[in-house]
């Protein structure tokens, strides 16, 4: 990692979970990290928390990712602040627990594409613009999407009602890799990753019903499930692999997973 050094990185959901795990791995290795979430307390709280010898590299910003004047001005105070910026880890992203076919749960799924895609979408757009001028400088730029296994299939076992758009949105970030792929090709010090892991120790989809946990505890042993750390070491893997290698994608499952 130790190109990364003194590089600026931009973390989307940063104030909780996975997105927390990488913004303090990227910190330990010597990044500047900006946090984007709508909970800036609770962000400036976990910033307390941090070693002093990292903690005045963390810059918790509030973002809304479905509000795009939100997601450009922030976008447009990191290029302000730093003049560049090196990697974007697309992270924010909710579930809601409904299913597709329920009455008067639109506003719900539009959500969850608003949030897990469309947000992506603008975020990798702002990004590009800062970026663009960074390589321009003959400085790398990563951009890394957190997606998820439901980005590659959809299990028979897991609590439907939890499912709905979720899913679609993830499989859609597949696609859209795919398509950024192609139009970022031309630019030799971009590159492009996912990283898609399966279940995940954090708030993810709020508290589980008593169904739901114990779906999830035939599914696999409570404590076999993956920790944000392990998430966020994977993706220290794809970061520091040597610049002719791109991860394309990294599936991460606990190991006793059935999928
Ligand atoms: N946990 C799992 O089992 C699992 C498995 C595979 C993939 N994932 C993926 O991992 C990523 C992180 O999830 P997590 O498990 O770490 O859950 P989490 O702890 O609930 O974190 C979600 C993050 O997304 C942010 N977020 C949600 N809506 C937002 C919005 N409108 N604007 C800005 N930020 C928003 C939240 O911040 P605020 O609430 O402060 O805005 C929070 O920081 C997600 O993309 C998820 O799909 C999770």
């Amino acid at each position: 990692m130790d190109r990364w050094v003194d590089k600026v990185a931009v973390v989307t959901g940063a104030s909780s979970g996975i997105g927390w795990a990488i913004t303090q791995d990227l910190l330990k290795c010597g990044m500047v990290v900006v946090g984007l979430a709508r909970r800036l307390q609770q962000m400036e709280d976990l910033k307390e928390e941090l070693d002093s010898s990292i903690r005045e590299r963390f810059y918790p910003r509030s973002c809304d990712m479905t509000l795009l004047p939100s997601v450009k001005s922030n976008f447009h105070w990191v290029e302000q602040r730093f003049h560049r910026l090196h990697v974007l880890i697309n992270n924010a992203g909710m579930m809601e627990m409904t299913k597709v076919l329920d009455e008067g749960n639109e506003a719900a799924l539009q959500r969850v594409i608003d949030v897990n895609l469309i947000g992506t979408v603008n975020c990798t757009k702002q990004a590009y613009r800062v970026m663009e001028a960074t390589m321009a400088q003959g400085e790398a730029c990563h951009i890394v999407t957190v997606n998820s296994l439901l980005g590659h299939m959809v299990p028979p076992h897991i609590p439907e009602c939890g499912l709905n758009l979720y899913p679609v949105a993830k499989h859609a970030l597949h696609t859209l890799h795919e398509v950024l792929r192609r139009e970022l090709f031309p630019h030799k010090l971009m590159r492009l990753s996912s990283i898609s892991p399966g279940l995940t120790r954090t708030d993810f989809g709020g508290t589980p019903t008593d169904d739901e946990k114990r779906t999830c505890e035939e599914l696999i042993e409570p404590d076999e499930i993956l920790l944000p750390e392990d998430v966020a070491r994977g993706v220290n893997f794809i970061l520091s692999s040597p610049p002719h290698v791109t991860i394309v994608d990294l599936v991460i499952v606990p190991t006793r997973e059935k999928y």
